[in-house]
């Protein structure tokens, strides 16, 4: 690869910042223009480690406005509808999450279920930027962040990694993992519906009939049974444990405790959600494919998938037993790291969605654990990597491992936010 001239680099600083800025609805940040129009939970908290590279204030602020949307039994929406969007479907009103008892009054409206809890690891990256004058904005998000990470503990974590109770929580909407627990059951009286994604992108970039169907039969399924985390324990056919849930938390539980130090207050709650994390990590663990994997809770079945979230230890903080070869054998097979399903696996699809291409947020994350555990060539492989693939065609939500393609939505947040926050030459210095 080339390096960057420093025009270049400049050239990209500047548009990624003009893209948090053109994405900014005031207050919070909506993934792209059309596709996406609301606030999406961890990419607003990626949005935040992008602006922390050059506004901490309003770093600060997309963090707030994410957690005021929090529900009363701590439950964080993957979706906060600050305002109606006839181009976005499922709308509020097919969540029906209002009177929902877990939500609770005089909340923004929003969907029913969460995502990956990426939000403290980016506050205490928003502190390390603020230095002391971001102590009192950190001090007001700290309860809410302990309500949150206690919430998945208490209603996700029975097998000791973290479940999902629909594939979009995992916000690998649809990786090959939810195939078999999605295939187990019929999606019948699912009420008639126009998808919207489809008139925003190529639909081959986008999942299938059949995943929709059934994405929609679970949303009914929690607007019937009033969003109660029990129902779904107990009686959804759908409930998988998810590497990207289970190593985002132990992530931002350990960055919990450091921002709990800061603080001066105490540790011992959360060190004891973080023994317990590990310990699940364990449970997805497949020896056949050497590497992490998601697990039907219903069946007890390991998926067989080599996803980008199959490499996430390292970011979770593990050390040991970590799949250095297996990561070996995908960096090898593909062009663009790291690629969102193994591209040897007959399911590979280097366009479709989760079944192949690269994602920025994915690659900072995967990377910065490496690079945290002394594997830097590995790390800045992946970093290289991204810097290439957005030099050569923009800041994409997605883009084909095999060739570079950009594909989904263009001008996208996330993918600005981990140039500025990450990939940039100009972040390294920093
Ligand atoms: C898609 C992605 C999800 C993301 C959302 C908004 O649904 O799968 O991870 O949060 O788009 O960018």
């Amino acid at each position: 690869m080339q390096t960057l001239t420093d025009t270049r680099v400049d050239a990209l600083d500047s548009e990624a910042r003009r893209i948090l800025r053109l994405n900014d609805r005031g207050g919070y940040t909506v993934p792209t223009d059309g596709l996406y129009p609301y606030q999406w939970n961890w990419d607003s908290a990626f949005a935040a480690l992008g602006f922390a590279a050059f506004d901490a204030d309003r770093a600060w602020t997309e963090l707030e406005t994410l957690m005021a949307g929090q529900w009363q039994n701590g439950m964080l929406p993957h979706i906060q509808f600050h305002q109606e969007d006839a181009g976005y479907f499922p709308g509020p009103g097919v969540w029906g999450t209002e009177g929902a008892p877990g939500k609770g009054a005089g909340r923004v409206a929003s969907s029913g279920i969460t995502q990956p809890p990426v939000a403290a690891s980016f506050a205490l990256r928003t502190y390390a930027k603020d230095g002391a004058a971001g102590q009192d904005r950190l001090r007001a998000l700290f309860p809410r962040l302990m309500k949150l990470h206690r919430w998945f503990m208490d209603s996700r974590a029975e097998s000791g990694a973290i479940a999902i109770v629909h594939p979009w929580e995992s916000g690998r909407d649809n990786a090959p993992d939810w195939d078999s627990a999605m295939a187990a059951f019929e999606p019948e009286g699912v009420e008639p519906y126009t998808r919207r994604d489809t008139g925003h992108v190529d639909p081959r970039m986008r999942p299938t009939k059949a995943d929709y169907d059934r994405y929609i039969w679970l949303v009914q399924f929690g607007r019937d049974t009033d969003w109660d985390d029990a129902a779904f324990a107990e009686r959804s056919p759908f409930r998988v444990a998810d590497p990207t849930m289970t190593f985002t938390l132990m992530r931002a539980s350990r960055d919990l405790v450091g921002i709990a130090r800061i603080l001066d207050e105490p540790t011992e709650e959360i060190e004891g959600w973080i023994a317990r994390l590990e310990a699940g990590a364990e449970t997805l663990w497949n020896e056949k494919t050497g590497c992490y994997d998601s697990r039907n809770l219903r069946t007890g079945e390991l998926s067989g998938c080599v996803s980008n979230a199959s490499f996430l230890g390292w970011w979770g903080g593990l050390r040991q037993g970590q799949p250095t070869e297996t990561l070996h054998r995908v960096l090898a097979d593909a062009r663009y790291a790291v690629p969102s399903f193994d591209p040897a696996d007959p399911r590979f699809d280097s366009l479709r969605y989760w079944r192949g291409p690269v994602w920025g947020v994915m690659n900072m994350m995967v990377s910065t654990g490496l690079h945290e555990a002394g594997l830097t060539d590995e790390a800045e492989r992946i970093r290289r990597d991204t810097v290439a693939l957005i030099d050569q065609n923009g800041f994409a939500e997605y883009f084909d491992p095999q060739d570079g393609t950009p594909a989904g939505g263009g001008t996208f947040t996330w993918t600005a936010a981990i140039w500025l926050g990450w990939a940039s030459p100009t972040a390294q210095e920093r």
